[in-house]
C-alpha cells in the first residue's frame, strides 16, 4: 500500500523544541525522555487539524446556545445498567470515550458486551448500515469469535450485526468505519493501532496520541461514538491512558483483583456526565454480570469475629460499599518491618502504625505489618482510617470485634477521629446488611445522623480518639451500655 510519505518530526513535550530523530533528552531544555513523535502537518488550513478541517476557511455561521441541545437528546444507551449509569445515561454520539485497565482485567470482554448490547438494540430500519464496527488491533477475528462465543454473542441477531475488523491500521479501520456507518465503533486497543507517517513502534506516545487524534476527528465529522481500550501498566507507565486523558470527552477505569471476580468501573473523567459514580460488576464464565447488592458485594460471606478483622463503610462516588479489612501483626524477620498492603495505602498504613504506638498505646513499629481489603478493592478514602487501626489493634491485642460491628472516621496524627462525608448513607446501608453497632466520629457534623430516621436497630457509638474507639471495640459486654 503506497501512500504519499507524511514527514515527522520528534518535539519536546517540556519546551516545544524539534528534533528530526528521537533523543533522550531534549537539547534545548535538557528535559529526559520528553520527545514525542508528531506529524509535520501543512500549515494552510489553520492551526490544528481535526475537527473542522473540512471548511476550507468559509464563513461559519454560529448557532444560539438554545438550539444546540440535539446531542444531549441522541444519548444512547448501551442496554448495560451499571455502564449506562456511569455514562450519566449512555453513549453520547460523535464522542471518544477510552476504557483503562491493567492487562487481563476484562477489558475486551466488557467491550465486546457493550458492543454486542448495542448491535442489539440498534434500530435496524436503514439496511447497508452495520450497528456496530468492533476494530480488533490486538486479538485475531477467530479469537474474538470464541470470546464471542463465551459471552453468547456469536450468534442470532449480535452475530448478524456487529462486524469485526482484524487491523492494526487506524486508517483501515475509520475507512471501514466511514463505509458501515455504525452506531458505535470499538476500538481493541488504542496501544496497538498505527497511524501511517509516524515511524515510533505502536503504543509510543506518539503513535497512541496520533491514532486517537485522527478516532476523534472521525467521530465528531461522522458523529459516531467512539470507544477506545487503552491499558495502563501497574507503574502508569509508557504511553498509558494517561496521554489520552485530555482527548477523550471520558475516561473510565475497569478495576480489581484479576484473580478475584468483583470489578469496580470508575469514570475518571466525563464531560457527559458525573465521575461521582460507580459500577460493580462480577466476572462470570460468561462475562461481566452485574451485581445484585453492591453495597455487601465487597463483604465477603458469612460474618465471623476473627482477631484482626474490622468493617469499614466506604463511599464510592455515590455508592456506600461496605468491605472487610484485614491486619496481621507478625513478629519481624531480620531486616526492617515489612508494611505490605494490598488495596490499601501504605503511607496511610505507616502513618497509623505510628499514630497508634504514639497516641493509641499499639506498639507495633518494630513487628511486620499486613493489611488488605476483601474483594480486590483499592482504597484511598480517609474514612478507612479507623477500622484499619482497629483491625491492626485487634491483631496485636489477638481480640475480635463484634461481627456486627462496623468503623468509620478519619484519624488525625493527635490520635482524633474526625468526621467524614456521607456519614448517614454509609450508616444506611450497614443497617440494611444487618450490622447492629457502628463506632462513628463524636464530631458536631455526625450529630445531624441522630436526628433522622435512621435504622434505630443500629447502634451509633460515637467516639473521639482513637483510645476510645479502642476502648468500646474491644471492652467486655458491660463497656458497651455506656
Ligand atoms: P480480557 O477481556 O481479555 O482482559 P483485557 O482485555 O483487559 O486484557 O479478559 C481477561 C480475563 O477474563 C481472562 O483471564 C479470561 C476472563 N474471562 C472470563 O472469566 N469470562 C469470560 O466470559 C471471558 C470472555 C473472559
Ligand atoms: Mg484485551
Amino acid at each position: 500500500m503506497a501512500r504519499a510519505r507524511v514527514a515527522s518530526q520528534y518535539v519536546c513535550q517540556v519546551c516545544a523544541a524539534t528534533f528530526p530523530r528521537w533523543e533522550g533528552q531534549c537539547r534545548a531544555c535538557e528535559a529526559w525522555n520528553s520527545l514525542v513523535e508528531t506529524l509535520v502537518r501543512p500549515a494552510r488550513r489553520g492551526p490544528s487539524p481535526g475537527p473542522g478541517s473540512k471548511s476550507t476557511g468559509a464563513l461559519l455561521e454560529p448557532r444560539a446556545l438554545a438550539t444546540l441541545d440535539a446531542g444531549a437528546a441522541a444519548r444512547r444507551a448501551t442496554g448495560i445498567a451499571e455502564v449506562d449509569r456511569l455514562l450519566g445515561g449512555g453513549l453520547v454520539p460523535g464522542s471518544l470515550l477510552l476504557l483503562g485497565g491493567e492487562p487481563g482485567i476484562g477489558k475486551s470482554t466488557l467491550v465486546l458486551q457493550m458492543a454486542g448490547s448495542v448491535a442489539l438494540r440498534a434500530d435496524t430500519a436503514d439496511p447497508g448500515h452495520s450497528t456496530v464496527l468492533y476494530a480488533s488491533a490486538e486479538e485475531s477475528a477467530s479469537q474474538l469469535y470464541l470470546r464471542a462465543g463465551r459471552l453468547g454473542l456469536a450468534e442470532g441477531a449480535a452475530g448478524q450485526r456487529l462486524s469485526v475488523l482484524a487491523s492494526t491500521d487506524v486508517d483501515a479501520i475509520i475507512a471501514a468505519a466511514i463505509k458501515a456507518r455504525p452506531d458505535l465503533l470499538a476500538v481493541d486497543s488504542i496501544q496497538t493501532v498505527v497511524a501511517d507517517g509516524l515511524d515510533g513502534p505502536p503504543g509510543s506516545v506518539g503513535q497512541v496520541r496520533e491514532s486517537a487524534i485522527r478516532l476523534g476527528a472521525y467521530a465528531r465529522e461522522y458523529d459516531v461514538p467512539v470507544l477506545l481500550v487503552g491499558h495502563v501498566t501497574k507503574d502508569g507507565s509508557l504511553a498509558g491512558p494517561r496521554t489520552l486523558e485530555h482527548l477523550v470527552d471520558a475516561v473510565l477505569m475497569l478495576e480489581g483483583d484479576r484473580y478475584g471476580s468483583l470489578r469496580l468501573l470508575r469514570a475518571l473523567k466525563n464531560r457527559h456526565g458525573s465521575t461521582d459514580e460507580v459500577g460493580v460488576m462480577e466476572m462470570t464464565a460468561t462475562g461481566l454480570i452485574e451485581v445484585s447488592d453492591t453495597a455487601a458485594a465487597f463483604l465477603g460471606t458469612g460474618r465471623r469475629a476473627a482477631p484482626g478483622v474490622a468493617v469499614a463503610a466506604i463511599l464510592e462516588g455515590s455508592r456506600a460499599l461496605l468491605v472487610e479489612v484485614q491486619a496481621l501483626v507478625a513478629p519481624a524477620g531480620l531486616g526492617p518491618p515489612r508494611r505490605t498492603v494490598a488495596g490499601v495505602d501504605a503511607n496511610r498504613l505507616a502513618l497509623l502504625v505510628a499514630v497508634l504506638a504514639r497516641r493509641g498505646d499499639v506498639d507495633v513499629t518494630g513487628r511486620d505489618v499486613y493489611a488488605s481489603l476483601t474483594g480486590g478493592l483499592a482504597v484511598t478514602e480517609p474514612a478507612l482510617d479507623l477500622p484499619l487501626a482497629l483491625a491492626i489493634a485487634s491483631s496485636h491485642h489477638d481480640r475480635p470485634m463484634r461481627a456486627d460491628t462496623l468503623a468509620c472516621g478519619e484519624v488525625s496524627l493527635l490520635g482524633e477521629i474526625r468526621p467524614v462525608r456521607g456519614l448517614e448513607r454509609r450508616l444506611r446501608e450497614a443497617a440494611r446488611l444487618g450490622f447492629r453497632r457502628a463506632l462513628v466520629p463524636a464530631a458536631p457534623t455526625s450529630a445531624s445522623t441522630s436526628g433522622s430516621p435512621l435504622d434505630s436497630r443500629l447502634e451509633l457509638v460515637p467516639v473521639s480518639t482513637l483510645t476510645e474507639a479502642m476502648d468500646r471495640s474491644f471492652a467486655s459486654a458491660t463497656g458497651t451500655s455506656g
